[in-house]
This record gives C-alpha cells, sequence and structure tokens, in this order.
C-alpha cells in the first residue's frame, strides 16, 4: 500500500490527508504545533462525512495516524505532500528537512498556491521527484488538482502524480509552465482584482457584486469553461466588446486600498470576525455547513 505523509495539518492537511486515505493509502500527518495536531483529527471526521455524503467510495484501510515527530510521519513515505504556511523560508526549511529524512524514491509534492516549483526544488538532493500538487480549497470536496513540473522535475515525476491523481478519483490539470500562481490562481486574482475595484469605484455593493458573480458568470462557469464559453458566445463577439472594455478594465499593478485599509484594521474575513462582510461564531458554522452542502450538491450534478 503506497504511504503518504502529509506536513502541515492547518486549513488544507485534515481534508486532504482524509482524502487520501479513503483512497485507499496508508495517511500519516504530522503538524510542528501540538495544538495542530490535537485538532486534526476533528477536522479529519468532519472531511470524511462529507466524502460520504458525496458518495466518495470507502476505500480506507486505516485511518489516518497523526505523528509526534517529522521523522515518524516521513518514516517509509512513497510521497509527501508539503502543507505548510505560503511562507518561502518556511517551506525551503521544510523541504531541507524532508530530504534529509526521506527514501530515494520517494516523491515530494508541494501543495504551495503559487511559489515556483523549481525555487522548491533548489532545497533537496533530488529536484527530478519534486512537483507541485495544487488542490483547491476545501480539499476533500474540489476534485480539481494542478500538477505543476519545476525546471528540474522528471517526465515520470510528472506523470506518476497525474495517474496517482487520477487513481484517487481526483481531476488533474497539468501547468506546463512553472509560472507564479500557476493557472487556478492567476485566474482567480485576476477576478478578484477586477471584483475589488468595482466595490472600491462604488460601481457596485460588495453583497450585489458577490450575487452577479455567483448567480451569472459563476453558476455558468461551472457547466461551460472560459474557453467553451468564448465559442458560445461567438469569438466576434469578444473581439467587438473586448476591443473597448480590455481598455477599461482594472490593472492596478500594487494592492487595492480597498482590502489594504482592511487589512491594517485587523479586519481580516471570517477569522477576525470581520473583512468585507461581519460574522458572529454563529453564523460562521451555519455558513460553513451551507457552503459544504451546497458544493456536495453542485459536485454531484456536476458529475451526473
Ligand atoms: N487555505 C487555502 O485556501 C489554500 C488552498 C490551496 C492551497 N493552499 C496552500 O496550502 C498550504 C497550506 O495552507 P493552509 O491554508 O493550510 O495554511 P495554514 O497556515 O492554515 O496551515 C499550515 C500549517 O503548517 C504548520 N507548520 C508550520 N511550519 C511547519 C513545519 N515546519 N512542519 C510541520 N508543520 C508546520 C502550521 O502549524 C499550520 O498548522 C500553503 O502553501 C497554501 O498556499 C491553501
Amino acid at each position: 500500500m503506497a504511504k503518504a505523509a502529509v506536513v502541515g495539518l492547518g486549513t488544507m492537511g485534515p481534508g486532504l490527508a482524509q482524502t487520501l486515505a479513503r483512497a485507499g493509502m496508508e495517511v500519516v500527518a504530522f503538524d510542528v504545533s501540538e495544538d495542530q495536531r490535537k485538532k486534526a483529527p476533528e477536522g479529519i471526521e468532519l472531511a470524511n462525512k462529507v466524502l460520504t455524503a458525496l458518495g466518495v467510495p470507502d476505500r480506507s484501510k486505516a485511518p489516518v495516524k497523526i505523528a509526534g515527530s517529522l521523522k515518524e510521519c516521513l518514516d517509509g513515505a512513497t510521497m509527501v505532500v508539503e502543507t505548510v504556511p505560503e511562507k518561502l523560508e518556511i517551506k525551503a526549511a521544510v523541504f531541507k528537512e524532508i530530504d534529509a529524512l526521506v527514501g530515494k524514491s520517494c516523491i515530494i509534492a508541494s501543495n504551495t498556491s503559487g511559489i515556483p516549483i523549481s525555487k522548491l526544488q533548489e532545497n533537496v538532493s533530488a529536484p527530478e521527484r519534486v512537483v507541485g500538487m495544487h488542490w483547491s480549497n476545501p480539499p476533500h470536496i474540489i476534485p480539481m488538482i494542478e500538477v505543476i513540473a519545476g525546471n528540474k522535475t522528471s517526465k515520470e515525476t510528472v506523470q506518476w502524480m497525474v495517474s496517482t491523481i487520477k487513481d484517487l478519483g481526483l481531476l488533474p490539470v497539468v501547468v506546463q509552465k512553472d509560472v507564479p500562481g500557476f493557472v487556478e490562481n492567476r485566474v482567480l486574482y485576476a477576478l478578484l482584482r477586477e471584483c475589488v475595484d468595482l466595490v472600491d469605484q462604488g460601481v457596485i455593493d460588495a453583497e450585489g457584486l458577490d450575487t452577479c458573480v455567483s448567480w451569472g458568470i459563476g453558476y455558468k462557469l461551472s457547466v461551460i469553461g472560459p474557453m467553451a464559453l468564448l465559442d458560445m458566445a461567438g469569438l466576434d463577439i469578444y473581439q467587438a466588446v473586448g476591443s473597448y472594455l480590455n481598455k477599461d478594465l482594472c490593472n492596478r499593478g500594487d494592492l487595492s486600498p480597498y482590502v489594504t485599509e482592511r487589512t491594517k484594521a485587523g479586519k481580516l474575513g471570517m477569522k477576525t470576525g470581520s473583512g468585507v462582510f461581519s460574522y458572529t461564531p454563529e453564523k460562521i458554522a451555519e455558513l460553513r455547513g451551507l457552503r459544504a452542502k451546497r458544493l456536495v450538491a453542485v459536485r454531484k450534478a456536476l458529475e451526473s
């Protein structure tokens, strides 16, 4: 049985670990924080319930084990998924530690959202076995995973990762150039830049923006991708609208004042009780439940 080591048990680690375990892998996970190690079983259990609701077959052979040290976590691993904070210096240090502890044939994958894989490869002795495995949040619900090769990743490693993701019952997408943000986050951040700017300019309020995007293009895009949408609308329409609209779209290279002001005031979103919107703990619990339920229903509909 393949053995996966998951390093980092924050937002992404528990759901990711349970998805691997449910597909039949032996999974051992570790977090440097004892607190996170204690909290992880709850997140793993929650992810398992959602996977059951999704109808994902339960091929698990053993529950996810939480290791007390990185060494114990990595012992005998055939694949490591690093999912520690998105800071190059933290990831580089973790990669060095992993490199010293894994066997020669172990694949080292990173769940980085956009740090170039080529930079992470600099920290290991066998860079050909390093690959990006970028899950979407929540990792136990969103089936698409970006696979990214760095400058030194071998073709075999990319192929191995693609077939492993298929074996998990998930959807690999190969990103052919190691560009910052890869593809999913480049598209998301292009969208977010325009959305934040529209709200900042007073063109629409935050609630109206979300309704417009979720029930308009968002809903449509989950069925018809942007490139297929071009064909559906007609390339001549894109040409006509793009000829005046493209130059009017937000293209600022710095960060928007709207987000910067809130960040400075400690308004970071759900985790601080306010950001764009305001939240009580009860509201957060309600939103999490409702969103998971709806994402499960949409995924089932898309798979039907
Ligand atoms: N949160 C998201 O929506 C999302 C989506 C896709 C990808 N990612 C990526 O996944 C990675 C993790 O993101 P997250 O949101 O789960 O972060 P997080 O901050 O919630 O969790 C990271 C965890 O790593 C632990 N950690 C720190 N140093 C460590 C070390 N040396 N060894 C072991 N554990 C260590 C921390 O204690 C923390 O629990 C990042 O690269 C992020 O960009 C996040």
